[in-house]
């Protein structure tokens, strides 16, 4: 396996908002990122996130210009899978579909060089099953990063039925080169964080749905209450209430009744009502 003082370049694949996210945090790190998804637009989109990031860690003097300008230079966008041939990792934050993840996996696997380290930043499905879309299921591991990935603290390493344990190591030890804090996870259905922040999630909605208190007493009532800087509503906003439906669904497919998605989740999504990224969600925004 590569070792990880001799990365130099990572591929990222997604430009949204976690794969841009990732990007940002990598090139940060000194490392060179080729950021990749599968049209021109969606990758100039990622980069405007990165510059809008950037530009408010050097306002909150987080980052100097001259380190924000390093950052960001490092960064190089593509269409192309065949121009992250030589990277030595690849961090995956594509869309929550195993069909998609499995497509990339398949042709990582081809591109990359065969001790090149694989993670994926599925936040709910499996890393076993996405491994096995590879001829390297030792070298594959779920690098989960929490949204907003370039203040968020915490990575999620998920440790796949066949990843070898040099393999979680490796990635453990990338994630806190990165200035991040990591715990482990099993791949079992949501790892630690969403098995449990979903149905908090899921119960704020069903709570405000059932009339248990206004949206604005739920999740005054969570921050007040239990220290949280969000409450249930204003964290499905953020998160994205497509996200939260996906995975929750996925929860509940897995592992039964308890993760059944709340109706006003359902609803408002079908509304297209998905949060922040629409200008409404459970609160409405500029
Ligand atoms: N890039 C750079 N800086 C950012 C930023 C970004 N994307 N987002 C926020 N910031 C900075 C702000 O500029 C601000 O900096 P200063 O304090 O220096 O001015 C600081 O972060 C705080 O931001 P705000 O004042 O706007 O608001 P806030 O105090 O409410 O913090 C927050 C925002 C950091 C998002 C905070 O509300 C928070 O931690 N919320 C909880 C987020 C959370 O739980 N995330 C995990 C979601 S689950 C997940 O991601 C996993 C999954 O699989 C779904």
């Amino acid at each position: 396996m590569r070792e990880r003082d001799a990365i130099e370049s990572v591929a990222v694949v997604g430009a949204g908002t976690m794969g841009s996210g990732i990007a940002q945090v990598v090139g940060t790190a000194g490392y060179d990122v080729i950021m990749r998804d599968i049209d021109q637009e969606r990758v100039e989109e990622g980069f405007d996130t990165i510059d809008d990031s950037l530009s408010r860690l050097v306002d909150s003097e987080t980052l100097t210009e001259g380190q924000a300008t390093a950052a960001r230079d490092r960064i190089t966008g593509t269409t192309a899978m065949a121009d992250l041939t030589g990277c030595d990792m690849a961090i995956e934050a594509a869309v929550e579909s195993m069909e998609i993840k499995r497509d990339i996996f398949a042709e990582l696997d081809d591109t990359l060089d065969e001790e090149v380290v694989l993670a994926t930043n599925t936040s709910t499905l499996s890393v076993t099953t996405i491994a096995s879309a590879t001829d390297r299921p030792a070298r594959v591991v779920g690098l989960h990063f929490m949204n907003p990935v370039p203040v968020m603290k915490g990575v999620e390493i998920v440790v796949g039925e066949k990843t070898a344990r040099e393999t979680v190591d490796f990635a453990d030890e990338f994630a806190m080169g990165l200035g991040k804090e990591t715990w482990e996870s099993d791949d079992k259905p949501g790892f630690v964080s969403n098995r449990i922040l979903m149905p908090w999630i899921n119960e704020g909605i069903r709570a405000y749905d059932e009339g248990v208190a206004s949206k604005e007493d739920i999740d005054r009532g969570m921050k007040l209450g239990t220290n949280v800087p969000m409450g249930p509503l204003e964290l499905a906003d953020h998160v994205g209430l497509d996200i939260c439906l996906d995975a929750t669904e996925t929860l509940h497919e897995e592992l039964g009744d308890r993760y059944k998605p709340a109706y006003l989740l359902k609803r408002k999504v079908a509304a297209g009502d998905l949060g922040k990224k629409t200008g409404e969600g459970f609160y409405e925004y500029d």
